[in-house]
């Protein structure tokens, strides 16, 4: 094998390798160049057999040859790789472009429904009290709703309420006090005195009008341990009252009845409109009554499990819709669940 003549067509093969690498734009051409050079039957495949020919004294050279004409077209492969990838992400860039100047679609962002709202502000007087807040459940049994309630099947008190039943002994609930006979049952008294509020959803066969809805929300609160007296029951519904109508706001209790309370009071608050002076809003009387409460019946007590010589609490019962109503000056409680957006957009 003549040497000369392999390096020149080495020289040769390198020109070529150079110029054919030179046209490459696309990777697809690329990789077929790549094959086409230093593929299985590339050109310098096939160059580098030859070495089997040459004299022993020769191969060295050859050999040395070879790999450098290899790496050179190797190097130029790599660069090319590089200047085609930089391209395309060049141009995907330019594609992709976002005019961040461009005016973007307005998303309405929404807010609480002032019945959540009111609800949760009353929720954080409370915990701040150290009361905890428990949920319950819409559809309830007759037994929590009526007969723990000291309402057994017969009492008259049931007919303003017999409403919407599920099954026999299943119906939504027409009051949160429910929860009351469920947290006084499981409620571990040695770890302290029980203190809850439970808000939610109460059903009634009631007529809708504008001040009655045959849904609405209520919050139930409770507080049993030892020693729980009455003016426990004051203080705190004087607090409650003062911290949502204002801090220059009377209470008054009035005598009332409740199955589950003994004494029953309903709770006044003097009308933040008018300063007690009559008006509109209190119906000329000065007093806007807010909730209904009392000392918690020792037959509920004693139903749930508890010494009723030993226990005493109170409970009360407020409905958010009217304390929303009251709050916001709001005339109609449909208002509350039309959603009508440019109603609720106000609070
Ligand atoms: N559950 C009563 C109602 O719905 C309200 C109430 C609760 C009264 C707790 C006294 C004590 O009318």
């Amino acid at each position: 094998m003549d040497i000369n003549l392999f390096k020149e067509e080495l020289e040769e093969l390198a020109k070529k390798a150079k110029h054919m690498l030179n046209e490459t734009a696309s990777k697809n051409d690329l990789e077929q160049v790549k094959v086409s050079l230093l593929g299985k039957k590339g050109l310098l495949t096939l160059q580098s057999k030859k070495i089997k020919e040459a004299n022993k004294e020769d191969k060295p050279t050859i050999g040395q040859e070879l790999n450098r004409v290899r790496s050179v077209i190797q190097t130029t492969i790599a660069e090319k790789e590089k200047e085609i990838n930089d391209k395309i992400l060049t141009e995907k860039i330019a594609k992709e472009a976002i005019d961040v100047t461009l005016p973007g679609n307005q998303i309405a962002i929404g807010h609480q429904h002032v019945i959540t709202k009111v609800k949760e502000e009353i929720e954080d007087l409370f915990i701040g009290l150290g009361y905890q807040v428990i949920d319950g459940r819409e559809v309830e049994s007759d037994h929590y709703n009526f007969e723990m309630m000291n309402l057994p099947k017969d009492h008259p008190a049931r007919d303003m309420q017999d409403t919407f039943y599920v099954t026999e002994n299943e119906l939504l609930r027409t009051q949160t006090s429910p929860m009351q006979a469920r947290t006084l049952e499981v409620h571990d008294f040695t770890k302290g005195p029980l203190k809850m509020i439970s808000p939610g959803r109460v059903f009634r066969r009631d007529s809708d009008d504008a001040t009655h809805s045959h849904q609405f929300h209520q919050i139930e609160g409770l507080v049993v341990a030892e020693n729980i007296t009455m003016s426990d029951l004051k203080g705190t519904l004087d607090l409650f009252a003062k911290s949502l109508f204002g801090s220059d706001r009377k209470t008054r209790l009035r005598p009332s009845y409740f199955p589950f309370t003994e004494p029953s009071v309903e709770v006044d608050v003097s009308c933040f409109k008018c300063n007690g002076k009559g008006c509109r809003v209190c119906k000329q009387t000065g007093w806007i009554e807010i909730l209904g409460s009392g000392m918690v019946h020792p037959n509920v007590l004693e139903m749930a499990g508890i010494d009723s010589e030993k226990y005493s609490g109170f409970a009360f019962g407020l409905g958010i819709d009217r304390i929303a109503m009251l709050k916001y000056g709001i005339d109609d409680i449909r208002h509350l669940y039309q959603n009508d957006i440019r109603f609720l957009k106000q609070f």
